[in-house]
């Protein structure tokens, strides 16, 4: 040993020798980690085009719904629900934020022929999706594809009018030249943006405060607009904050790094609990609400994707429904804080800053309408649940899906 590190040139400095070291085990990784994702994408569109002749045809008694953004968070969630329920599903992700091992899980468990595709494409090449349509009978679209931060969104507004607003446009000229005729379409509490009056119900005035809630806000007057002389059937479901994973713990969130800055409240909240961040900064503690902190109505993913799932089942040909997916309660920042050292049993550190551009301080919603119309109300109200659920499933998925690639 000692005689091998005699003959080679000696390091400038043992700390060189050592970052260097890690420089190349690191780049190994990151090369590995790329011939994966590829090898794995180019064996799930080969068996996407196996079933292709499937997917391309329509099917008396079986619903095939496209899925956009299906490898996110909400997307994969909706996706599991779907299948159970015996649904045909494609999904076309870009995976710029979504992870294929998503994507794998769900495949793992439907493996039938017919039951799952995947589609790598973008939504906003107009061609590319064009061809998915002539491609594909597609009976209903779930679109749930989109940038999805706040923060982010009044860094980058062009990206997010871009992604959100123009790509639902050519979504709906898709759906138009194909006769589709149902959209479920993702739109946030964000379009409200901070008004005077709670709880926000469907026909609280929108005016929203960051390019996030606006690009949401045009993408759906676009679809009102279309849908005024046509025969589509629309539902508008605007979510307030989404939390919490599959019950069974076969899904869960897992945002890319580079976004933990971005990121949501739960997501920095693990991340705390793991260490790997040191601890939680909460931005603003002088906003109008009871602690100083903002107030936001969280809303378990198992239910919002109940709440799709009701809608698709009542969307009507020539009508449009617009409902608020929300429990009705608003919880501050703080409360969550405490959920969360509750359900990950760690005592997370806690900074107080300054508030962040873009945020509004109180919003909760009025779900009396999704409830009057779809039947539908929120089951999985204790924060502490919803979180306990989260954090098993992120203390198994350590690297996110990455480990499950
Ligand atoms: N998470 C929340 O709290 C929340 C609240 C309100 C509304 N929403 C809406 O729900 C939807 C899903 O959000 P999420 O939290 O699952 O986000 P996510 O980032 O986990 O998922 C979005 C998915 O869309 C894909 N995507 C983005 N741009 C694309 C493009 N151009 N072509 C193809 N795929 C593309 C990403 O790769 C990703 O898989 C979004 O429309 C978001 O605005 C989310």
């Amino acid at each position: 040993m000692l005689g091998i590190t005699r003959n080679r040139p000696l390091p400038r400095s043992g700390m060189d020798f050592a970052e260097s070291r890690q420089r190349s085990s690191l780049a190994g990784k990151v090369l590995f980690a790329v011939i994966l994702t590829v090898v794995c994408v180019i064996v799930l569109r080969q068996s996407s085009s196996y079933n292709s002749s499937i997917f391309s045809r329509h099917e008396s008694g079986v619903t095939h719904i496209l899925v956009t953004g299906g490898a996110g968070y909400i997307g994969s969630h909706a996706t599991l629900r779907l299948l159970t329920d015996s649904y045909r599903v494609t999904i076309l992700d870009n995976l710029s934020r979504g992870n294929l091992g998503a994507v794998k899980v769900l495949q793992k468990q439907f493996p039938e022929p017919g039951r799952l595709q995947f589609i790598y494409s973008d939504l906003g090449d107009a061609k590319a999706v064009n061809k998915i349509f002539s491609d594909n009978a597609f009976d209903a679209v779930m679109h749930f594809a989109a940038v999805a931060y706040v923060g982010e969104s009044t860094l980058e507004p062009l990206r997010y009018y871009h992604n959100i607003t123009s790509n639902t446009l050519l979504l709906l000229e898709a759906m138009a030249a194909h006769n589709v005729k149902t959209l479920i379409y993702s739109s946030t509490c964000a379009t409200y943006g901070e008004p005077d009056k709670m709880p926000i119900t469907e026909i609280t005035p929108q005016v929203p405060i960051n390019p996030y809630g606006k690009a949401k806000k045009m993408a759906e007057d676009i679809i009102l607009d279309f849908s005024k002389n046509s025969d589509m059937a629309v539902m508008i479901l605007r979510y307030f904050n989404v939390i919490g994973s599959d019950p069974e713990g076969r899904l869960g969130e897992a945002p890319r790094p580079e976004l933990r800055e971005q990121g949501r409240i739960s997501g920095a909240c693990f991340d705390a609990a793991r260490g790997i961040i040191p601890g939680l900064k909460v931005k603003g503690t002088d906003y109008k609400t009871p602690d100083g902190t903002c107030v936001r109505d969280y809303i378990d993913v198992t239910d919002l994707v109940d709440a799709h799932v009701k809608a698709l089942a009542k969307a009507k040909p020539s009508k449009v429904g617009i409902y608020n997916v929300g429990t009705g309660r608003g919880r501050s920042v703080k409360e969550f804080v405490e959920a969360c050292k509750k359900a990950t049993g760690v005592n997370i550190q806690v900074e107080f800053l300054d508030r962040r551009p873009g945020d509004y301080a109180e919003v909760y919603s009025d779900p009396s309408k999704i409830l009057r119309e779809l039947n539908w109300s929120a089951q999985h109200t204790d924060l502490q649940e919803s979180l306990q659920t989260a954090w098993r499933w992120q203390k198994s998925h350590k690297n996110g899906y990455g480990s499950s690639l």
